[in-house]
């Protein structure tokens, strides 16, 4: 099973099974993403976990993401006039013109993709000047520890397919495609700091 093939499984179950990354994450975009009237490209959108809160705050708002079963439970959830889905590999050149976005986010999906390079680049073209892309991922420090995204199928438990992105990668992709980080927070379950984080969120600004 590929990692699309995983996500239209996973759909099924995404939102009920208790999942601890998924809901700090919510939490964590929520008390990151300011603004209003934002035109928005949420990129791995998923089953619409943020798409609702992120519409408040949106003049319009496109929800990308490959798996079209994670996208239809997205529709179901979310059908305000200013929001539309789309399918999109996010490894494939953005069908977007230049400068059309003032917020881009990305919540847990980085991890399945090994060229970040390539999707701050494509993020600094539909970008306008000033613009802010948020990402939210696991922490690396739990990667290196083994966590991985997975989760129950009839025959077992089910690990996808993961690269570990090093807080440095981020940085050097981000800097390299004209950005400024603004903002980078570590997140702790139950607010735990002796533990390890849960959690990154990083807040880049297009120059
Ligand atoms: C862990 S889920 C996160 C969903 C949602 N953002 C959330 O926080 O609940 C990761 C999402 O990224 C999507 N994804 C992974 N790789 C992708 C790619 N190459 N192109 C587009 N979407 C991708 C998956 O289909 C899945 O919906």
């Amino acid at each position: 099973m590929n990692v699309q093939q995983a996500y239209n499984s996973w759909s099924e179950t995404y939102d009920s099974v208790e999942n601890k990354t998924r809901d700090i994450e919510a939490k964590a975009l929520r008390q990151s993403v300011s603004g209003e009237n934002l035109d928005t490209l949420e990129i791995g959108c998923g089953t619409g976990k943020n798409t609702g809160f992120l519409q408040t705050r949106a003049a319009k708002l496109i929800g990308a993401d490959f798996s079209t079963e994670m996208l239809e439970k997205a529709k179901a959830k979310i059908t305000s006039e200013n929001v539309e889905f789309r399918q999109m590999d996010l490894r494939d050149e953005w069908n977007f013109a230049e400068n059309s976005f003032d917020l881009i986010t990305c919540s847990l999906a980085l991890e399945h993709i090994e060229n970040i390079d390539f999707v701050f680049a494509q993020a600094a073209r539909v970008l306008r000047s000033g613009g802010r892309f948020y990402i939210g991922e696991l922490h690396p420090f739990k990667q290196y520890n083994g966590t991985k995204a997975r989760f129950e199928t009839g025959s077992g438990v089910f690990e996808l397919e993961c690269f570990v992105h090093h807080i440095s990668e981020f940085f050097e992709a981000g800097t390299k495609n004209n950005f400024d980080v603004s903002e980078l927070k570590e997140w702790f379950d139950d607010d735990d700091k002796t533990q390890i984080p849960r959690l990154l969120t990083m807040i880049f600004r297009k120059k």
